[in-house]
């Protein structure tokens, strides 16, 4: 892979919210995804991540009823044209043990939404259920001294994505000091 085709992959990474629910993710591609994971950089190499896959119908249900009431409470509106987190194939929950420091578990989350998308699957970061933290927490049996990051669903997407719309780099780069022009 040259950089033309990292940066094709990349550009075309989308918050995937709507799953082809029909379509399975066997463990061995669930596996596969946390490898890319675990081949990120992490503060002095401690590798303090920990990954919990949630499959089980009656867990991702607790999860998806607060999720909805946060996100929907976000946007002002109730969520529609998602897929419910009930029947997600797969949420991925990524959690670090203490001494880490927090900023660690996030190129492992890029990892893991960029190898979902070079396998076909598509994903979105979600943080919007951190409001209810406590009760996702005690959903998951998270015990006290472990940090909860993100939540990350996982499925086929249902339709096709365009490539992702950012600010070009000169707008958003500077030369030297802030404010001159890259
Ligand atoms: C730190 C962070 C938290 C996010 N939290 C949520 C979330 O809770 N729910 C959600 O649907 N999307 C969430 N997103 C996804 C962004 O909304 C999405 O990446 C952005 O709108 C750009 O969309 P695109 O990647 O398809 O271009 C989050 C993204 C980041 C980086």
């Amino acid at each position: 892979m040259d950089l033309t085709d990292l940066h094709e992959l990349q550009s075309r990474q989308r918050a995937v919210r709507t799953f082809d629910t029909s379509v399975p993710v066997p463990d061995e591609l669930v596996e596969q995804l946390l490898r890319s994971a675990t081949f990120a950089p992490t503060g002095g190499n401690r590798q303090l991540w920990r990954f919990i896959v949630v499959r089980e119908s009656s867990v991702k249900s607790q999860l998806a009823t607060l999720y909805e009431e946060e996100a929907a409470r976000y946007l002002g509106r109730p969520v529609e044209g998602q897929t419910s987190w009930r029947d997600v194939p797969v949420l991925i929950v990524f959690c670090s043990e203490p001494g880490g420091g927090g900023s660690s578990i996030f190129p492992a989350v890029q990892n893991l939404l960029l190898a979902a998308h070079a396998a076909g699957l598509g994903s979105v970061l979600t943080t919007l259920w951190k409001a209810r933290e406590q009760e996702v927490r005690s959903i998951l049996n998270v015990p006290a001294d472990i940090e909860v990051h993100a939540i990350v669903p996982v499925g086929y997407p249902q339709r096709k994505y365009g490539r992702n719309k950012r600010r070009p780099v000169a707008e958003v780069a500077y030369r030297d000091r802030y404010g001159t022009p890259w």
